[in-house]
């Protein structure tokens, strides 16, 4: 039996071809947003994650959605298990922008040529892995500053994709010392930039513009890493170890305003010094 595109049972109901008629309309069930993400990460990562969001994404307290503790020994006190930040909260300004996206990459090399994709995956030996969450920013120079004055390192110069008219940069990858990198990055953007702002990058950042090839140009930066064998960490290993030490022997819910000030003074005095 052959699956063509008139076969009938396809879209709960409706023919294909009637589906396809409606454009990119679909059933309201089938309107998917994005609601959160759940990152896994080893116990000495948990307390420092938490001092990013507060330092780098600029979360406040009132921003943790939940924090839920289990004990799961008697007597040995609770354990914080997870806890969620919101880290964006509003309308969008265009109806552009309301776009919930799903991106799906295969290693298309030939199989004797280098790829990160192939690597990624075979190294976690996964038929699938969620490599990087892009989140969106109205002003993408200011937090590029802002993060950058935190010590977060970025593998590539703001980037610019003239085919989806939008500019990104990548930062370094969630991992710490005595631990394989994880493969797991961020992706800061910022879509629809005027002119002005597109000029003043190019002035700024002439060599290391990629036009339209930012996708490649990601990717033969990851491959040149892995090649290399130096995996650039989203924060220094030294600054990491940093944060650490500050919180290490605490549960998250023990982790005063007073260690969030003193971790983000550890944090610009160490990009301070490293500039
Ligand atoms: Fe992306």
């Amino acid at each position: 039996m052959s699956l063509d595109a008139s076969d009938s049972r396809c879209y709960f109901g409706l023919g294909f071809n009637q589906y396809r008629g409606l454009g990119m309309e679909r059933p309201s069930f089938l309107n998917f947003k994005v609601d959160h993400m759940t990152l896994l990460v080893q116990p000495e990562m948990y307390n420092v994650s938490y001092i990013v969001f507060r330092t780098i994404f600029g979360c406040s307290p009132e921003h943790m959605l939940y924090e839920k503790r289990k004990e799961w020994v008697a007597g040995e006190g609770e354990k914080s298990l997870t806890f969620a930040m919101q880290t964006g909260h509003g309308a969008e300004s265009k109806s552009e922008l309301e776009n919930t996206m799903i991106a799906v990459v295969q290693p298309s090399e030939p199989a004797k040529m280098q790829s990160h994709v192939r690597e990624m995956l075979n190294q976690h030996r996964a038929a699938a892995h969620w490599q990087h969450i892009a989140l969106r920013t109205p002003d993408l120079l200011s937090f590029h500053r802002h993060a950058t004055e935190l010590g977060v390192n970025f593998i590539t110069p703001v980037l610019r994709d003239d085919s989806e008219d939008v500019i990104q940069v990548f930062t370094g990858e969630w991992f710490f010392p005595g631990s394989p990198p994880s493969g797991m990055f961020f992706e800061y953007l910022q879509r629809n930039p005027s002119e002005e702002l597109l000029k003043k990058l190019s002035d700024r950042n002439r060599e290391s513009w990629f036009n339209d090839k930012t996708f490649l140009g990601l990717y033969g930066e990851k491959e040149e890493e892995y090649r290399r064998g130096k995996v650039t960490p989203f924060l220094d290993f030294e600054l990491f170890e940093e944060l650490h030490a500050l919180v290490k022997d605490k549960n998250l819910w023990e982790i005063t305003e007073a260690d969030i000030k003193s971790a983000e003074k550890k944090m610009r005095a160490y990009a301070a010094k490293r500039v």
